[in-house]
């Protein structure tokens, strides 16, 4: 028997096939039942009549929500089933029923977002699906090698304010890493253009929709790379990936209910303004922001709905920025650096810029951010062994899946989300 999954059913038309899945959902009506089927990759909706197939029947009647079953039937098209086909069954074999007596905890009905949360492990096999990232596809295309970077590191990269500490051997004090950029910065050196994609810890204390503590990022880095470089390398990664999803999960999007007129738009270019133009746009809509402000979240939404895609704002204040930011050579007082905010209120998905490659500057920039120097000896050898101009930035996985799917809230897009109060299950 042709085993196949339910994505593939419109190759099938006709024919009988084999899905392994599980039972999502089943209507009963006399001597009809109209089980779904879920597998992974899609829901089918089956037709099973007690004349026609009565060991099927008896087989699926009464089955519990979420048992595993393996059903064989004929694919057909039809235009009112979800996905346009559905399977004429005839053969059900259970592989594990589901307990009468301890019933599937979640119901196809609204929960509270705490139960739900608490039963994130089963929760995830309803099908709101995130959207398949086109991400490593695009960063391959464009001649980027993906080297990894360590989870356990020696110093911050990212402010000491939010560095989860670790208790390493013999009592040495490590941290969770807040980003692969200084260790990719070393690969950059060693293989030209790079890339990391993995997980983050931030120890956040804010309680928003767009912050976890676990988080992962996809850091592309390179040597010979000034800012402007970089922006449109972060311009074509975001582009590939919406227009990606649009093409080729359109069906997910739509079970999502995502408005996707408002992602048709993510092509290049994306507008660029710089910090000081942008604190402009808030004055006009009369927000107090004044130069040397951070960008918050409510700033970022009322910049971003300037535009009908993402827009990068760039040339920020160093001293808001990080310690490894190179200067504007006109405007000293101005860091290389950029953010990409994405548009509907989702804010920053992007954060990068160009880094200094002096090793007299660094030295001093360290000092005045009180880095501890021998920490960094080995990021200052990349600057005393053939220093090049670099540039590179992070791309928030969930912050951008939740933009495209239009989620309402950051954790709804990450499998186990770990948050100020949650690190369960
Ligand atoms: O702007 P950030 O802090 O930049 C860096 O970490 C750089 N070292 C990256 C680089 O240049 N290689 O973080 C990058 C992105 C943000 O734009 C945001 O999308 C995401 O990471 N991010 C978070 N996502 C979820 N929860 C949090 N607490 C996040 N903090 C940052
Ligand atoms: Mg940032």
């Amino acid at each position: 028997m042709t085993v196949i999954t339910i994505e593939q059913a419109g190759k099938y038309d006709g024919q009988e096939v084999t899905i392994r899945g599980w039972l999502y959902n089943m209507r009963e009506s006399g001597k009809l039942l109209f089980p779904i089927f879920r597998d992974g990759t899609g829901v089918i909706q089956g037709v099973c009549a007690l004349k026609e197939n009565p060991k099927a029947f008896a087989e699926l009647k009464g089955l519990t929500q979420e048992s595993s079953v393996i059903v064989t039937g004929k694919i057909r098209a039809e235009q009112r089933a979800p996905g346009g086909y559905e399977l004429g069954v005839s053969k059900v074999e259970v592989v594990q029923r589901v307990q009468e007596s301890t019933p599937f905890p979640i119901q196809l009905k609204e929960h509270g977002v705490d139960f739900l949360l608490d039963h994130r492990h089963l929760w995830m096999r309803t099908p709101r699906q995130t959207a398949i990232l086109a991400a490593r596809e695009f960063m391959d295309s464009q001649g980027y090698t993906l080297t990894d970077a360590p989870m356990f590191t020696p110093a911050a990269c990212e402010g000491t304010s939010t560095l989860f500490e670790v208790n390493y051997i013999d009592d040495k004090k490590a941290y969770l890493t807040q980003s692969g950029q200084l260790y990719i910065e070393a690969t950059a050196m060693a293989l030209g253009k790079v890339y990391t994609f993995g997980p983050t810890f931030r120890a956040e204390k804010s309680k928003t929709r767009r912050h976890l503590t676990e988080f992962w990022m996809l850091e592309p880095e390179a040597a010979y790379v000034e800012l402007d470089e970089a922006m449109e390398l972060a311009e074509g990664l975001v582009s590939a990936i919406v227009q990606s999803a649009l093409k080729n999960r359109s069906r997910e999007l739509e079970t999502l209910k995502r408005d996707t007129s408002k992602l048709q738009n993510v092509k290049p270019p994306f507008p660029r303004i710089s910090y000081e133009d942008a604190i402009k746009v808030l004055q006009k809509h009369g927000n107090p922001a004044k130069f040397g402000d951070d960008i918050g979240g409510d700033e970022e939404t009322i910049i971003s709905n300037e535009f009908d895609r993402p827009v990068m704002v760039h040339r920020y204040p160093a001293s808001i920025k990080a310690f490894y930011m190179q200067p504007d050579a006109e405007r000293p007082d101005l860091a290389l650096a950029f953010d990409m905010l994405a548009p509907e209120g989702y804010g920053e998905i992007i954060g990068g810029s160009q880094r200094i490659h002096d090793y007299d500057l660094l030295v001093k920039r360290l000092r005045e951010h009180n880095l501890p120097e021998d920490a960094f000896q080995w990021y200052l050898d990349l600057r005393r062994y053939g220093s090049v101009p670099h540039s590179g930035f992070g791309m928030g996985l969930e912050r951008t899946v939740a933009w495209i799917c239009g989620a309402e809230h950051i954790r709804e897009v990450i499998p186990f989300p770990r948050m100020l109060y949650r690190v369960y299950p």
